[in-house]
């Protein structure tokens, strides 16, 4: 039996070297087939596949009604995308809460139908069994701590957490705990830097921060933000490199004038019959040559 070794892709292993190193680990939100292949091409390690995008695609109000369906159609449009990049799937609200055996059928449907390399689930202790289970079925796992958007109705609102010290000695051991059930790296949101910077140091596998300071082993932001792709005011954390919102609105703009100016489409945009051809063909042209 012949094995293909595709030593160009990222692994969980290169992951967790990256932090050994003391290299920081560039992860970025993608959804679609262009935005993967462009993330990838400028060297980003992680391309996640968040459930936010039932919120900055799909114009949802919060990620809970985001479904399996969803996750892995935009799943599979990023891994067609990628080249290298590890490819994480963010299991939705639901998809790993109800029994081992769904959580298994979930997961198992990022990796075979969507082409992902592993999962992210949100939450800390409570999750030790399901993480577990997941390894079992030779699942990569990362954790996800500090404000879970999944557990908006709980937290009553997208609230930073860990302001306290109890708070912070609690996260520190859900970190620990999800750490020793397996997961390869941890995104941690919404924490107080102080907090995130000594929960990293505690921890052997990398964290990935969000709203969580500059001491994390590496960062994430979803790309819309990144983007501009969102005409909405953005959370602190956010540093916005382009303005896209604004962008797409100039340039379908522009297009509009150029049609009703007519100026587009130009001749050189225009395709041409063969030469010495006319719609009309022979028949009109021997009418209007006899
Ligand atoms: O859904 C998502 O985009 C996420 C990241 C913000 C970490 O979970």
């Amino acid at each position: 039996m012949s094995h293909h070794f595709q030593t160009a892709r990222i692994t969980i292993s290169d992951i967790g070297l990256k932090k050994r190193r003391g290299e920081k680990i560039i992860m970025l939100t993608a959804y679609d087939y262009p935005t993967a292949r462009a993330l990838d091409e400028a060297g980003v390690d992680i391309l996640l596949v968040g459930d936010s995008l039932g919120m900055v695609v799909g114009g949802l109000e919060s990620t809970l009604p985001v479904t399996m369906d969803m996750m892995v159609y935009h799943t599979s449009m990023v891994a067609r995308g990628r080249k290298k990049a590890l490819l994480v799937g963010d299991m939705p609200y639901m998809s790993y809460h109800v029994s081992r055996a769904r959580t298994l059928h979930n997961a198992s449907r990022f990796i075979r139908e969507g082409g992902a390399d592993a999962i992210k689930i949100e939450g800390g202790r409570k999750r030790i069994r399901t993480i577990r289970a997941l390894l079992s079925a030779e699942i990569p796992v990362m954790g996800h701590i500090g404000l879970t958007p999944q557990s908006l109705n709980m937290m009553g609102g997208y609230r930073v957490q860990g302001k306290t010290s109890d708070a912070a000695h609690v996260l520190l051991d859900d970190a620990l705990y999800i750490q020793d059930a397996g997961v390869f790296s941890m995104v941690l949101e919404g924490l107080p830097a102080e907090v995130a910077a000594m929960i990293t140091e505690r921890l052997d596998v990398p964290t990935i921060g969000i709203g969580a300071g500059r001491g994390c082993d590496g960062q994430v932001l979803v790309i819309h933000d990144v983007l501009g792709f969102i005409d909405k005011p953005s959370a602190r954390f956010v540093r916005k490199y382009r303005n896209f919102f604004e962008d797409i609105k100039e340039s379908a703009r522009d297009f509009r004038a150029d049609v009703e100016s007519g100026s587009y489409p130009s001749d050189s945009e225009c395709y041409h019959m063969a030469p010495g051809q006319t719609p009309e063909g022979k028949q009109a042209t021997n009418a209007a040559g006899a």
